[in-house]
Formats: C-alpha cells, structure tokens, sequence
C-alpha cells in the first residue's frame, strides 16, 4: 500500500519561490516576446496588464482557495469541496488533462531550449551561419527534437520523485534567483547596445489602434499561460501550502515576479532585435530561436568572447525558468495519479513521465515526419497549444472564479483569504465581485467575440 501522506512546503519563501517557478517558464521568455512582436509590443502589454491585474491575480487566489482548504490534488480537490454537486469534479479532471496536454508539448520547446544551450556552449552562434536552416533542421530531424525532449522529461521526472520540500521547493530556491540574476545581467548587455533606444520605444509606446479581438485574446491566454492559472497547476501546489501563508499577498508576489521577469525578456530581446538591421520583431514562435542567435553574432561580432557568454547565459536561463515549470504541471498529474489510484509517488511519476513523454515524441515530429498530420488545419503541436491555451485555460479560469465565488461557501472563502481572521483584507468584497462578475464575463464575452469574428 503507498503511503499517501502528504507534506508541506517548508517556508514562505520557500512557497512563494515555488509558485513563482511554475509561473515563470517558456511563457515569460519564449511566448511572451513573441507575442508582443506579433500584437504590436506596448498596446499588448499594456491589454496584458490589465489581464494579470483583474483575472489572473483573482482566478490565482481562487486555485489557492481550492487547493489549501481540500488538501487534495486538483482531480479530486473539488469532491472535496463539492460532495453533493459532483459535476464540479469534472473541472478538475479537465485540468488534470490540461496537464498532459500542456507537459506534452511544452516538453518539446524545453527539449529545443537544451539543444541551444548545448549548441551554445560549443560556440555554434558565434559563426556567420543560417540559423533559420538551422533551426528547421533541428525542429524536423527524424530523432534529436525527440532525444532532447526526452532528456528534458527525465530531468524533471528526477526532481519530482525527491518530493515536494527536498524536489519541488529545493530547486525553486536555487534556481529562481539564479534566473533572476542571469536575466538583469542580460537586460545590461541588452540595453547597451546601439538600437536599444528602437526596442524600448516598441516596449513602452502604445499604439491603440493595434488592439484587436485577436489582440484581446491573445493577451487573456497569455495571462492564464504565464501565470499557470487556469488548470489547477497552483491548486496543487497549494495543497502543499502551510497555514499561515497569506494567499493574496503569495499571488501578489507571484504575479509580480511573473510579470516582471516577462517584461524584462523583452527588454532583452528587443533591444537586440532592433539592434540588427532586417530582422523582424514578428518572427512569431522562432524568435529566441531563429532572429537571436542572429543577434548574438551579428551585434557581438567584434567581441565574440561577450556573444559567446550572452548566448550560453541566455539559453541557460530558459532551461532554468522551464525546468521550474514543467516540474509543476508534472506534479499535477503525478499527485492525482499517487493519491486517485493509491500508487506509490514514483511509481506515479514513471506513468506520468511515460505518457508525456509519448505525447511528447507525437508533437516533436509534428514539425518533421508528421508535420502532414492536421486537425484542424493545425499541426499536433499547434493543436495542444490551442486546445489548451485558447480554450481549456480560459475555460477553466472561467469555471474556478465561478465556483470560488458562487457555489463556495463564503465563510470558507473569508477564513482562507484571512487565515481565519487572524489577516485583514480590505478589499475582500471587491475581490468577491472580480470572482462573481468581472472575471466570468470577461471571459466569456472575449470568447465569443472570438467565435463570431
Ligand atoms: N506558466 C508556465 C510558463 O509561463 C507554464 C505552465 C506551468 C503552465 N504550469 C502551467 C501553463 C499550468 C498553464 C497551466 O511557461
């Protein structure tokens, strides 16, 4: 029989570290920059923003609420909460999916983010080469996207069987402030360049004419993406959270480390782009991939030494910000597993590694040997970023604030975002109002502006 006792987090900081580390991801680095490329850089932050500020911070606590009151994994946390409404369960089971879903593809970037950091360190941007070859080559080869993916799955799979405090929150505390201090030093040599003045006139210049349906819902699954919200993610770490964490002030300096680290990638990656002329800021998904290590070597040419260790720097901090993220969405499934069917955690985690990692290979071909598969029109891994980004997150988000703020109980509401009383809140009504209406409707009505577009 495994044993099914549960831990906590061993300190505050250690929580907030952990969080911050699931948020933090390809999200911050990849996705963010290349969203903003695309959607007109300042306007869409500035949409983002607002995004964070009324339906991921709300819908953030929300999952906090959830998992720390049930102290159970997200697949059965609501059963928990809900037992005479069983239907809510389902919400749960969705974001246990999710998981699958977003580990399978998220695996195969983070594979790609290992290859660069080994490319990397053997000089390989530091040529005049064609890195968009380069990396088509990469991403459609028969087995390496594979082998990297599946590298990058067994890392996580080590750190996840060590446990919550000596796996989980162990290496969020190493690795976060590592990551933090590599992307300031970063953002200098970024800033130092001659466009930088270009890139930071794109980062903080609105132009209001470019939002857009498409830009509205961009920047919402962005904001659920970015800050792992949507699915239960930090439902389940909450579960693992100690009593007296004060869950607003958490989700506050989650978002905040969130945002700002999203931010900073892109005063990182900007500049450098508008550093070199005839690149373009909207590469879309191969712009860390293709256009920077075009900088590396076109904006460090007469000091390779610099490019060199911009590159190696750069690359490191993606595999870093990613490993903290898909040790959390691995959690997700491997403690439902665990605790759902009795198995012992590492027994959980080798189910969950091995689906993922089929997943996985499913989606690295996509972009060689299967890239005729569609569905939709869509390749298998546009589909997984769809189907979970556009939909289920939004989706779930939608649910979660639905369920926290209308069939929760409202004591039970008061008493986790106080710790019993012992906190004052004071803008605990209007945070029950985001929860009722802001967040439900906003959802639904930028979806189906969406749907009759
Ligand atoms: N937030 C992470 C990132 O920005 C990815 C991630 C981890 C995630 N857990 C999640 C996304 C749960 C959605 C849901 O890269």
């Amino acid at each position: 029989m495994a044993n099914l006792e549960r831990t906590n987090f061993g300190s505050k900081i250690g929580i907030i570290l952990a969080s911050a580390g699931s948020a933090v991801g390809l999200g911050n680095i990849w996705r963010f920059p290349y969203l903003t490329g695309e959607d007109g850089g300042a306007a869409f932050i500035l949409v983002y923003v607002i995004c964070v500020l009324f339906l991921g911070i709300p819908v953030m606590v929300a999952e906090f609420i959830i998992g720390r009151r049930s102290r159970a994994n997200t697949g059965q946390a609501y059963a928990v909460l809900a037992p005479s409404a069983p239907a809510w369960k389902w919400v749960g089971m969705m974001g246990v999916l999710a998981a699958f879903l977003i580990l399978g593809y998220y695996g195969v970037v983070a594979g790609w983010t290992l290859e660069y950091t080994v490319a990397s360190s053997m000089g390989v941007f530091l040529n005049d080469g064609d890195y968009t070859a380069f990396f088509n080559a990469f991403v459609s080869h028969p087995w390496r996207p594979v082998l990297y993916m599946v590298l990058f799955m067994l890392l996580t799979h080590v750190i996840i069987v060590r446990g919550v405090k000596e796996g989980i929150e162990r290496c969020s505390k190493v690795m976060m402030p590592m990551l933090l201090l590599i992307i300031c030093v970063l953002v200098v040599c970024s800033l130092s360049l001659p466009g930088a003045a270009d890139g930071l006139k794109f980062l903080l210049q609105p132009d209001f004419s470019k939002i857009d349906g498409k830009v509205l819902l961009d920047a919402m699954g962005q904001t659920f993406f970015s800050m792992s919200v949507g699915m239960g993610c930090l439902c389940t770490y909450a579960s693992y959270f100690t009593n007296d964490a004060n869950l607003m002030k958490t989700a506050g300096s989650v978002a905040l480390i969130d945002t700002t680290v999203a931010v900073l990638a892109g005063f990182v990656i900007f500049p450098a782009v508008f550093s070199v002329p005839g690149l373009s800021v909207d590469a879309g998904p191969g712009l860390v991939f293709v256009t920077l290590p075009n900088v590396f070597h076109l904006a460090f040419g007469d000091v390779p030494w610099v490019g060199y260790i911009f590159s190696l720097m750069f690359y490191l901090l993606l595999v870093l910000a990613t490993l903290t993220s898909t040790i959390s969405l691995h959690e997700v499934a491997t403690a439902y597993v665990h605790e759902r069917f009795r198995v012992t955690r590492r027994r959980a985690a080798v189910v969950v590694t091995s689906v993922c990692a089929v997943l996985g290979v499913f989606c690295a071909l996509s972009f060689g040997l299967l890239s005729d598969v569609r569905v939709f029109g869509l390749t298998l891994f546009d589909l997984c970023d769809f189907v979970t980004a556009k939909l289920m997150l939004p989706l779930g988000g939608m649910l979660i604030a639905v369920f926290t703020g209308w069939y929760l109980d409202r004591r039970i509401v008061y008493d986790e975002v106080t710790n019993c009383g012992k906190l004052r809140i004071p803008f605990f009504k209007f945070y029950i109002f985001l929860l009722k209406f802001v967040a439900p409707i906003a959802i639904a009505s930028i979806f189906i502006n969406e749907l009759f577009r």
